[in-house]
């Protein structure tokens, strides 16, 4: 049995916690970029119904899971599922749980790095009087270990601070949202404020057209050309958002929640955590990159580069437009806040390993925080040490997509499908009703009940059957006519299906001629399969040890 007696220490700190949870890079880097890419307000429509529909049910599943399993003594989601239902299989589904956590902490915590250097940075005044070239490119070098390690070394340090402050247990993780949380709020608010304030008083003879409400307008209006919001390709990109900034699917919820007391409320608990979230991203997460970017190189330049290196290659310069003292500050801010959001995401990312090593192995809080680190040093290690590969040109972050699109997209889909249906389905409803109502401050509108039976299963599906069968050119309406017409479906190389083949490199090597870009095509496919073997490995070595945890309590239940 387990002597895992951790607990939160109030009601603001566990709201504070789960917002610092769901406050992430997720919020600040990956909304905008996702945002610019897929039509600006034509994005905004579909990810709010997403938020509605799979977002909020989806918290309450998971709030409403974890205390339950709480109850019975489970603080990660293997023995949390498997306390649901008498399958045995279900403990299995739970490792994603703990899979996707170690797997995107593994690129997480070396994002979060580079935030913290580049506080440090910016407070030595690095991007003073210098051309846009060379602060791009100053990125760029810092992140080549062959000219210099200060990129592993930051890791190394943010994996030892996560380290540390998840071996003080949920007081650490609690007392880091605390400080986290607030700070990341003022130092948003003052950039936005600055943002909005900005017009096209930074428009210059290179970019005379450029207005920072250029930015918001591009977010915020609804386009006239509808037909976009149609497009499937949108609603995948909106629920992958939804999720990730969310931390659904990925059990760390269930986690957190697990420590709540049975009588705690989480319906209220849900949406407030979940509405902070939204408020940081849809308020601050746009008031800043992309405006302030359009305030002084225009939309169009936005539209065209819009990626999350723009964070580290392109702010720092436009700060320096302010003044050498408000671009220190603004420096300071903008990678202090990404900092905070960073480190209170990534302990929650430690925190269902914890709960597990310390429930079934009765590991100490430092030991578990500990293997936690040198298992996130070992599979995060390739992630920093083959960052970029290539030649010729073809220059790409292997391993780290891989790791991004396997576990940081898919398999929170794959556990947040599995279980909705195990929720709703085979626990049923009628139990799972009384879960999230139990204890709750706010009365549950009825109508969810429905929406997480029907609705909420159902587009999750939708989304799932979507990425493995994504066609040619995100072309549904020829895909299917070809079905149709017999000629079968034309499967595009983005779809699961033929991402699991390599399928779309594989086509650019028969099409490449320069023997060095073929070599760079070829060693590409390389890490592809080594990165999806370090991925696969993990899963395997977490569902042994569950496999030893469960065999361990059949042994005590017979004695
Ligand atoms: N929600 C976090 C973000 O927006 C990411 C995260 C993933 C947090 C997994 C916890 C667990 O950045």
């Amino acid at each position: 049995m387990s002597t895992n007696n951790d607990a939160w220490g109030s009601r603001v700190g566990l709201i504070l916690a789960m917002a610092g949870n769901a406050v992430g890079l997720g919020n600040f880097l990956r909304f905008p970029v996702q945002a610019i890419q897929n039509g600006g307000g034509a994005f905004i429509i579909p990810y709010l119904v997403c938020f509605l529909l799979m977002g909020i049910p989806l918290l309450w599943i998971e709030w409403s899971m974890g205390r339950f399993g709480g109850k019975h003594g489970h603080h990660s989601t293997p023995f949390i599922l498997d306390s649901m239902d008498k399958r045995k299989f279900w403990k299995y589904f739970g490792v994603f749980g703990i899979f996707t956590n170690v797997a995107v902490a593994c690129y997480y915590l070396y994002i979060e790095s580079w935030t913290l250097s580049y506080v440090f940075e910016s407070i030595k005044g690095t991007f003073r009087d210098k051309s846009p070239e060379w602060v791009s490119d100053f990125f760029n070098n810092y992140l080549n270990l062959e000219m210099g390690i200060g990129a592993l070394v930051f890791f190394l340090v943010c994996l030892v601070i996560n380290t540390f402050i998840l071996s003080k247990g949920l007081k650490g993780v609690e007392k880091a949202a605390k400080i986290g949380v607030p700070m990341l709020l003022i130092f948003g608010v003052l950039l936005a404020i600055k943002s909005a304030t900005l017009g096209d008083s930074g428009a210059s003879e290179a970019y005379p057209d450029a207005n920072a409400w250029d930015g918001f307008n591009f977010l915020w209006t609804i386009p006239s050309d509808i037909g976009s919001i149609f497009n499937f390709k949108v609603w995948l990109a909106a629920a992958g958002q939804i999720f990730f900034t969310l931390s659904v699917g990925m059990g760390t919820i269930q986690c957190y929640s697990a420590y709540l007391k049975s009588k705690d409320d989480v319906a209220l608990n849900a949406v407030s955590a979940g509405f902070t979230n939204e408020f940081v991203e849809i308020v601050l997460g746009s008031f800043i990159v992309i405006p302030i970017a359009a305030g002084y190189l225009g939309m169009d330049w936005v539209q065209e580069n819009a990626s999350f290196g723009m964070a580290f290659q392109t702010m720092p310069f436009l700060f320096e437009n302010w003044g050498p003292t408000l671009a220190t500050f603004a420096g300071v801010f903008w990678f202090g806040l990404l900092f905070f959001a960073g480190i209170t995401s990534s302990l929650a990312m430690g925190t269902p390993w914890m709960g597990f090593m310390q429930d079934e192995f009765n590991f100490s809080k430092n030991k578990a925080a500990i293997t936690f680190g040198l298992v996130v040093l070992a599979f995060g290690l390739p992630t920093v040490l083959l960052y970029q590969v290539g030649a010729g040109g073809v220059v790409d972050t292997v391993v780290f997509n891989e790791y991004d699109y396997w576990a940081g997209t898919v398999s929170l889909v794959v556990f947040a499908l599995a279980e909705a249906i195990l929720f709703a389905w085979i626990f049923g409803m009628k139990k799972g009703w009384a879960e999230i109502t139990s204890g709750a401050d706010i009365k549950v509108p009825i109508i969810f009940k429905y929406i997480i039976t029907f609705v909420t299963p159902l587009m999750l599906l939708v989304v799932f059957i979507g990425a493995f069968v994504t066609p040619l050119d995100n072309d549904w309406a020829g895909a299917w006519a070809s079905l149709m017409s017999g000629d079968g479906w034309t499967f595009g190389n983005g779809s699961l299906v033929k991402m699991l083949t390599n399928s779309g490199l594989k086509a650019d090597i028969a099409a490449a001629t320069d023997p060095i870009i073929i070599e760079a095509l070829k060693t590409k496919i390389m890490l592809t399969n080594v990165a999806r073997g370090l991925l696969l490995a993990l899963f395997l070595g977490l569902s042994s040890l569950v496999y030893i945890a469960y065999r361990k309590r059949q042994k005590e239940q017979q004695v």
